[in-house]
């Protein structure tokens, strides 16, 4: 088999790349571990950055975003008692987010992908990259493929044969756990990691909104967000001890400790309604430079994890792929390599910031129960200043709205406070 761009894995990074090269007029072939019915019914974030919404609607995808998702122009801080309302969009010049989850977006890059007769394989595991030194790097894969998620092994239906796809470029779309990045020879590859003394707990509701604008809530006892997913599905986390079992935590218990976490002076109410879905969720922040290397290029949580305070996984995914796509557009155009040449250099100027604003949410708004009282009185004293100061405020806004997707040197700041030229 033989195509221009072979991509591994077909989540958001991987299955918006197909779908942004495709309208250059560049060919993938996408590859991807689950069953088109896994991705597209797993519940994952959903808060898309201003410049994510743009994107996909740019690109023809974004109808249905648009008629179903939410537009959220603040959001609240909740502590001591209180909530204090960042008014996001009118401290950005009028930008905005959208509330609508990532399996949503997959599905309708999975209709255009396949309407335009674009090929994404499913249950295909990658078992080998080979030649990405060369012009004619090669993945090589077997279809048929499972996920035994209790084993954490790939297992195989029948027979299946290995089977090679030579392409010009390799794009490593394929997860944290996924085999792409280990392609980077060691000697050239800097990990950074930062795990996390807490996870989420994440819970799946029936039942209408609890509040018309997301809470990140701290409290003594820990972290709650009320967060929401549609008009009859609520989504909201606490945090709590990453190696604890849901099977520990009965409904009216996660009740009883949302209803503690969320309390307020004025007497709020929580809406409840069924929980259909516990899990829990480990906490790390992780980037891995550089995020090339030969013709392999590695985008999204292939390349880094943010802890999910902020909501910035996917958006950074987008953000890879949409450098990476003007990349391999100049090469196809022109035969030049410069923007591919420091993709990896572009795309980790934002990684950064995206991981220090992530890693700043995250330290701000959870407990750390080990530590002294000195850090929560820290904390409670930012959060104060965050909700009190139009500049601390404007900065936390600016972060979570989303920075310009691709900044330039010159101009940044002047783009970002006039909300223009992204
Ligand atoms: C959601 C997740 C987040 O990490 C966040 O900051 C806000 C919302 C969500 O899944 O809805």
């Amino acid at each position: 088999m033989r195509t221009q761009v072979g991509i591994v894995g077909g989540g958001p990074a991987g299955t918006l790349l197909s779908h942004l090269l495709h309208l250059r007029g560049i060919e993938s072939v996408v590859l991807e571990l689950r069953s088109r019915e896994e991705v597209e019914t797993t519940v994952r974030a959903g808060v898309l950055e201003d410049g994510t919404a743009e994107l996909l609607r740019e690109t023809g995808v974004g109808e249905r975003m648009d008629r179903e998702g939410a537009v959220h122009e603040g959001i609240e801080l909740r502590f001591g008692g209180r909530g204090h309302r960042i008014d996001m969009t009118g401290l950005t010049g009028g930008r905005k987010i959208f509330v609508y989850g990532q399996q949503e977006v997959v599905k309708d890059l999975y209709n255009a992908r396949l309407e335009a007769g674009g090929q994404i394989v499913f249950q295909a595991a990658a078992t080998d990259l080979a030649d990405l030194e060369t012009s004619t790097p090669k993945i090589r894969f077997r279809r048929n493929a499972w996920l035994d998620v209790d084993a954490g092994a790939i297992r195989f239906r029948g027979d299946a044969e290995e089977e090679e796809l030579t392409c010009d470029y390799v794009v490593g779309c394929d997860g944290f756990f996924g085999p792409c990045r280990a392609a980077i020879p060691d000697n050239v590859r800097t990990e950074h990691v930062r795990t996390y003394p807490f996870g989420w707990f994440g819970i799946l509701v029936e039942g209408p909104p609890a509040t018309e604008e997301l809470i990140y809530a701290l409290h003594e006892r820990g972290f709650a967000l009320v967060s929401t997913r549609s008009p009859e599905i609520q989504r909201l986390y606490f945090q709590c001890d990453p190696e604890d079992s849901v099977d520990n935590w009965p409904d009216e218990k996660i009740w009883e400790e949302l209803r503690a976490r969320l309390a307020t002076e004025d007497g709020w109410t929580l809406e409840e309604g069924r929980i259909f879905q516990k899990n829990i969720v480990g906490m790390r922040s992780f980037i891995c430079e550089p995020m090339q290397h030969g013709r392999l290029f590695l985008a999204g949580d292939a390349a880094h994890i943010v802890p999910p305070t902020g909501a910035k996984g996917m958006n950074l995914a987008v953000a890879d792929v949409r450098v990476l796509a003007r990349g391999l557009d100049e090469f196809y155009s022109t035969g030049r390599t410069g923007l591919l040449d420091s993709y990896s250099q572009t795309c980790l100027r934002r990684v950064w910031k995206a991981s220090r604003f992530s890693w700043w949410m995250t330290s701000m708004l959870h407990r750390f129960h080990h530590e002294d009282d000195f850090r929560y009185r820290l904390q409670l004293a930012e959060l104060d200043y965050v909700t009190s100061s139009r500049a601390a405020s404007t900065s936390l806004a600016e972060n979570y709205v989303g920075l310009p997707m691709e900044p330039q040197e010159e101009g940044e700041l002047s783009a970002q406070r006039t909300g223009g030229a992204r």
